[in-house]
């Protein structure tokens, strides 16, 4: 049986992971095109990070970003079949949580696919079990997707490769990581590439 080579590098180990590298600044963008935007909390003249989303989650329950509030969200934009980053940067945000321990409780790690078509709620049920059993997975229709990254100033967008048939593709897409207040309210954003123990030290200082 042969599964697309994505796949199979999504769910794949640390060897997958170190054949990937070589692609991750490609899909992944970094901090140079990160610096185009403006992170800034919200308030003052800066661009507010955040706000409403209707979502559909990995239970098929509708989930608005309301039903966050009193809780702090550690929300990641990706994809399941992304090689490299989003399978990383999960992982890290899970040991955040883990390393945070009892602290933590009060912080909901959340998984927002920018990759609909293909993430419905049965497959990213799946995939965010994988990584941590309190990992929320939220996928939706294309355009409430669109506007929750929008929402957040994620960037995205396929990138289909050459010769690959229309269900194969890769997705281009910032990789923060943001930590958003029990009020709803922007805290602060990570960069790919932060470790779970500074992840989580940040984390804490807003508890
Ligand atoms: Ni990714």
């Amino acid at each position: 049986m042969k599964y697309p080579v994505n796949r199979l590098f999504a769910w794949g180990g640390a060897a997958a992971i170190a054949v990937a590298v070589a692609l991750l600044w490609r899909h992944e963008l970094g901090p140079q095109q990160a610096s185009r935007v403006t992170l800034e909390p919200a308030g003052a003249a800066g661009p507010t990070i955040g706000g409403s989303f209707t979502l559909v989650d990995q239970n098929g329950k509708t989930v608005t970003a309301g039903d966050f509030r009193g809780r702090f969200m550690l929300v990641y934009f990706g994809y399941t079949y992304c090689p490299d980053v989003c399978p990383t940067t999960l992982t890290t945000m899970a040991d955040a949580i883990d390393i945070l321990d009892g602290d933590g409780d009060s912080v909901v790690p959340v998984f927002i696919t920018v990759d609909p078509e293909r993430d419905t709620p049965e497959h990213l049920k799946m995939y965010v079990n994988y990584f941590h059993p309190r990992l929320v997975g939220l996928t939706g229709t294309t355009q409430s997707v669109a506007a929750a990254a929008k929402a957040y100033r994620i960037y995205y967008a396929k990138a289909p490769e050459d010769g690959a048939s229309g269900d194969d593709y890769l997705m281009d897409h910032l990789a923060f990581v943001f930590l958003m207040g029990p009020d709803g309210a922007f805290r602060a954003h990570f960069e790919n590439g932060i470790g779970p123990e500074a992840m989580a030290k940040r984390i804490r200082e807003y508890l």
